[in-house]
């Protein structure tokens, strides 16, 4: 969602502000903004649109100097995209600053309040209620000096509802910044004479390694020297200081057009990222270091409930498919905020897993705490080190695929569905799963990297295929048993980037109703593998094709019959059937890009999205 990036020290923060900004636009990009303490005053630039288009040359007609500022970008919440409500926001005063993500629920009544004792607002948002809130605090204290500013920051915290990362700067205090989490996050990062703020670490790596993640109701208390953290619930607040495990390489784009691009291609190597270490041929199981179970809990499991949002509720389904088959063990799948409010029955042996790439996204993280809530066990399947989710779960297993930054998820779900594999394989070797069977999926794990380079080298011929079909308005994405889910996030990722209003159904759910929409200008996709499905999909096929509807098959090398009822068709290897999701998920990310471009898309930050959504 929004972005937030500080800095204090001996440098020039303008700069600094404006490269994190940059690195943190796949965030929130409706508008941009920055403020700097000049000479005693607050200078705020702010623009609507993104980075390079608004703000950046705002700040070159209109340069800003200090070594104390603060920045962010953002998704809208309150209050449509427009320079006024973009941040940062001031206090009535015009001397205090403040950049927040999250949600103020109770913003309104404070605004009533606010307004009554004659304050006045500039924009629509609940940032700027809060920001006035800490001045009228700030003036009650006499309106002067570092204390003062810290202790009404927090005394504004305590009176809000709702969830906030937020960062705050006063012209009366040019060596202070203080930062706050609750439900969205900050991290600290420590440099030399120098400290940053963030709420995604891509914003600081350029700089810093070292970092501090803030826990909810922490309050920090920084200076170009030092930091302070208090919390607004305890006597003390947890501080560790951690490593990131990433370059500032790592997320950048390198040659290719777009992060998306890159980051199907990076998929070879982040499903090996995957699996190293984790598969043991002697003893046909996976392993994991981080779980936090014992074998007999683990075996002592009866049910396992997946929550997950986006394209993660697709890497469930998929979840939900192979724990079934490898283990025998029940699973439901639920979306992340369905879950936590429907009151769902959860049995003494269940375990919540949750999926998160970011580790941070609000519904999969209330599913999270309900689970906890509930004195239930709340394992995870995260890929941001360090994230809230991460730290939360009562275990989990990392992705380690790396950041990911096109807005469209691609390389995380792979890794997800490559950890979930694994995770199957190891409690179905627990239960009924033979070492015979366990060896054959492990070893069809491993040939996964060279099996995609294969298919990343059709990649000239699925570009015509988008060039093809770009104009089409709708699509089908068809597939059943564990393409099912394939073909879903297939459509996921088409109406995602390239605004195609696209449906993943079950290939024999459209005899149900969806094939009413069938005509020749709706082409479908059919997910359709040599598996144990393969006849009836092939039977659901005739059905579209005898109503006159395109066809784009993704089916196995040497099927010669798909050739024939196909208009087009894009090869697969032979797979084994509970690997061919990894696999039969990658043409389609490709698909999707292609069309995308070829419609003019900003395929890296579609419209009305978020990267990673730490709203409820
Ligand atoms: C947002 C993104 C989706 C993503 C979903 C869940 O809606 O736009 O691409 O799948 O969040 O994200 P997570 O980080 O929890 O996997």
């Amino acid at each position: 969602m929004c972005g937030i990036i500080g800095y204090i020290g001996k440098k020039a923060a303008a700069p600094i502000i404006l490269e994190g900004l940059r690195r943190l636009e796949y965030r929130g990009y409706d508008s941009a903004g920055l403020a700097v303490l000049g000479d005693s005053v607050l200078e705020v630039r702010k623009k609507l649109g993104k980075i390079d288009e608004g703000l950046a040359p705002l700040v070159k007609t209109s340069p800003v100097t200090g070594t104390l500022g603060i920045g962010h970008t953002r998704w809208a919440t309150h209050g449509v995209p427009c320079d006024e409500n973009s941040h940062p926001h001031l206090d009535a005063s015009g001397r205090i600053a403040v950049v927040h993500n999250g949600v103020i629920e109770n913003y309104d009544l404070l605004k009533q309040r606010l307004a009554k004792a004659g304050h006045k607002f500039k924009s629509t948002t609940d940032t700027e209620v809060l920001a006035h809130l800490i001045g009228e605090n700030y003036a009650k204290r006499g309106g002067s000096g570092k204390e003062a500013l810290v202790t009404s920051v927090m005394d504004a915290l305590r009176e809000v509802i709702g969830t906030y990362g937020l960062a705050v700067i006063c012209a009366d205090c040019p060596d202070l910044m203080v930062g706050a989490r609750r439900g969205s996050p900050l991290i600290i990062g420590i440099g030399k004479d120098e400290h940053y703020v963030t709420s995604d670490a891509n914003a600081i790596v350029a700089h810093t390694k070292k970092v501090v993640y803030l826990n909810d109701y922490d309050v920090a208390t920084i200076t170009a020297g030092s930091f302070e953290v208090s919390n607004l619930g305890a006597d003390t607040a947890n501080v560790q200081i951690s490593n990131l495990e990433f370059s500032q390489e790592d997320a950048a784009r390198g040659k290719h057009a777009h992060f998306m691009l890159k980051e199907i291609y990076e998929q070879p190597q982040t499903i090996l990222n995957a699996l190293r270490g984790r598969l043991d041929f002697e003893g046909a199981t996976a392993k994991f270091g981080g779980l936090n179970m014992s074998m007999a809990e683990l075996r002592s499991i009866d049910r396992i409930v997946i929550a997950a949002s986006g394209t993660s509720w697709h890497a469930a389904l998929v979840g939900e498919y192979l724990i079934e088959e490898l283990a025998q063990l029940p699973v439901e799948v639920e979306f992340a905020h369905e879950f936590c409010y429907r009151n769902a029955p959860l049995e003494k042996n269940t375990v919540l897993l949750v999926l998160s790439q970011s580790g941070e996204t609000a519904d999969t993280l209330a599913a999270l705490r309900e689970a906890k809530r509930r004195g239930h066990r709340a394992l995870a399947i995260v890929n941001v080190v360090g994230s809230t989710i991460a730290r939360e779960s009562d275990g989990g297993i990392y992705m380690h695929a790396g950041p990911e930054i096109g807005v469209a998820s691609t390389k995380a779900f792979v890794s997800t569905l490559t950890v979930l594999t694994l995770l199957a394989v190891h409690l179905g070797r627990m239960r009924m799963l033979s070492a015979n069977r366990a060896r054959e999926i492990m070893k069809a794990l491993e040939a996964l990297p060279k099996q995609v380079e294969k298919i990343l080298a059709q990649n000239e011929t699925i570009k015509k295929l988008a060039q093809k079909y770009h104009k089409a308005e709708d699509f089908f994405f068809l597939g059943r048993g564990y393409t099912f889910p394939v073909a879903l996030e297939g459509a996921l990722k088409l109406k995602e980037i390239s605004y195609i209003h696209a449906e993943g159904y079950s290939a024999a759910e459209m005899k149900h109703g969806p094939i009413a929409l069938i005509d020749a200008d709706t082409p479908t996709v059919f997910v359709v593998p040599q598996d144990s499905m393969y006849d009836k999909t092939m039977a659901n096929l005739a059905m579209i094709r005898a109503r006159k509807g395109p066809v784009i098959a993704v089916a196995t090398a040497g099927d010669k019959a798909i050739a024939k009822v196909a208009d087009d068709v894009i090869y697969l290897p032979p797979l084994l059937e509970p690997v061919s999701p990894i696999l039969a998920t990658i043409p389609l990310q490709l698909f999707a890009y292609h069309i995308a471009v070829a419609r003019g898309c900003d395929v890296d930050k579609p419209r009305n999205l978020a990267k990673s959504v730490t709203v409820q």
